[in-house]
């Protein structure tokens, strides 16, 4: 083969760099077969050159400054993959472009931070960023919104894009185990984050969603105007109740351009058990993108691990020895528009929890509450007293978060709350 090879400067070799180092090794000769041209890694970098890894890196320089190794004269393609959205990854990635390099990244984060700013410096230097893995991990999602689906205006992003979150919520309701056990469970098993409030919290996922909505909407990447709530007030028994009622408890995420703005949500919902979001078991991913032409695709994987993510990684790796050009969000950054966030959300059906004091006139204090703020209620259910408590379930009619909000927040002046209400959307999907 006499083309020039497209060589790799990879910094980090954790969970997903492993992997890339293996895709690189074992499959060189269908690589370049595929693409014209060899696939080669020139250089790496991490923290610690004394750590055991499961690869051989003997071929490979060693940086131990990722921003020199982006700067090489032998790299063609700086692979980020070390993580964290300030820092290393940041003036690394930065460095890269400056330096004529093109960029794969595995960093939902920094894109979420920083991808305007790095798209626009990308662009201006002829270079391109890739990032396929930062986004569901295996699932080719990325590639699906920038081609497949170019000549769609698409309608709505939705999505269970957080892994370890999933794999909580199907224990919880599969093996009858609390949210505390599971979290344990999970930690002990290193499903987690380091810190966990990344998964748990939804801000990984919203991470995610962000990215997807840029695409999706042709806006400007805006993490901060993800409405975000995470797992952690979700308890067995909203899992048990959701189950009678015909539903499971995902955390999900939803983008979605309304009259009011840039809808971008990534909270618990209520999703129909039998629905393929319903349906979705352990730690796996599924988007769901609607299109006015195409309709509604489901795409269904692994959202994490070694395999799975450096997969995505040599995807964009691949396009780029192909000579594949595209811009980072699907259209020039500097045409992405200014999102105008929505003040309020889609109205939907709201799940509502609450333990009241078990005393005459209870129920109607709360009903009263409901019905002055707007808020009407289309079933509810005593389901069992426990001594002096009485636990109560109501599903609403149509109803904005604000308007639920503002019911709830007039429940503790009426005297009868015992606990802290729960409030789930019931998502339409
Ligand atoms: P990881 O296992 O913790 O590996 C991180 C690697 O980066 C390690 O090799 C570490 O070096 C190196 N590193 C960290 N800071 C560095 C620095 N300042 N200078 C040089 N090297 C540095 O992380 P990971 O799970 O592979 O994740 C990497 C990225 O992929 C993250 O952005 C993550 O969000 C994203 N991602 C991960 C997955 C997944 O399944 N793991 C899925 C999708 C996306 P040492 O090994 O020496 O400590
Ligand atoms: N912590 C993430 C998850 C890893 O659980 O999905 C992939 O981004």
């Amino acid at each position: 083969m006499s083309a020039a090879p497209l060589r790799i400067g990879l910094a980090g070799l954790g969970t997903v760099g492993i992997g890339v180092v293996k895709i690189v090794q074992d499959h060189a000769d269908l690589i370049a077969r595929r693409t014209g041209r060899p696939v080669v890694i020139t250089a790496v970098s991490a923290r610690d050159r004394a750590k055991t890894r499961d690869a051989d890196l003997s071929g490979y320089a060693w940086e131990t400054d990722p921003v020199a190794l982006a700067k090489r004269e032998d790299v063609d393609v700086f692979v980020e993959v070390m993580g964290g959205h300030e820092g290393a990854a940041k003036f690394a990635t930065e460095a890269a472009i400056a330096a004529g390099k093109d960029v794969v990244s595995a960093n939902k984060a920094l894109l979420a931070h920083h991808g305007q700013a790095l798209a626009m410096a990308a662009e201006s230097a002829g270079r391109v960023i890739r990032f396929e893995a930062a986004v569901a991990g295996g699932i080719p999602v990325i590639k699906a919104l920038t081609e497949g689906l170019a000549g769609n205006q698409i309608k709505r992003v939705m999505g269970v894009m957080n892994g370890s979150c999933n794999y909580i919520l199907t224990r919880m309701q599969n093996d009858g185990m609390t949210y505390e056990q599971v979290f344990d469970a999970a930690q002990a098993l290193g499903y987690l984050e380091a810190d966990p409030n990344l998964d748990v919290g939804g801000i990984d996922a919203g991470h995610k969603l962000a990215l997807l909505a840029s695409i999706a909407f042709g806006t400007k990447v805006s993490f901060d105007a993800v409405e975000l709530e995470g797992i952690g007030k979700i308890s067995i028994d909203d899992i048990h109740l959701a189950a009678d009622m015909g539903y499971r408890i995902k955390l999900l995420g939803v983008a979605q351009m309304t009259g009011r703005g840039l809808e971008q949500r990534m909270t618990p919902c209520l999703v129909p058990a039998d629905s393929p979001l319903g349906q979705l078991q352990g730690g796996t991913n599924m988007v769901v993108l609607e299109g006015d032409s195409v309709g509604q695709i489901v795409l269904r994987g692994p959202g994490a691990g070694t395999g799975p993510t450096a997969s995505a990684v040599m995807a964009d790796v691949l396009d780029i020895a192909r000579g594949a050009r595209m811009p980072t969000f699907g259209q020039p950054a500097a045409t992405l528009a200014d999102p105008i966030a929505a003040v309020s959300t889609t109205p939907a059906s709201y799940y509502l929890r609450m333990t009241l004091l078990d005393k005459p006139g209870a129920l109607a204090k709360i009903a009263t509450c409901l019905g002055e703020a707007g808020v009407s209620i289309d079933q509810m259910r005593q389901y069992g007293h426990e001594g002096t408590l009485a636990p109560v379930l109501i599903v609403t009619h149509k109803a904005t978060r604000a308007d639920i909000d503002h019911a709830m927040s007039r429940f503790d002046a009426t005297g009868v709350m015992a606990a802290a209400p729960v409030a789930i959307r019931i998502e339409e999907v």
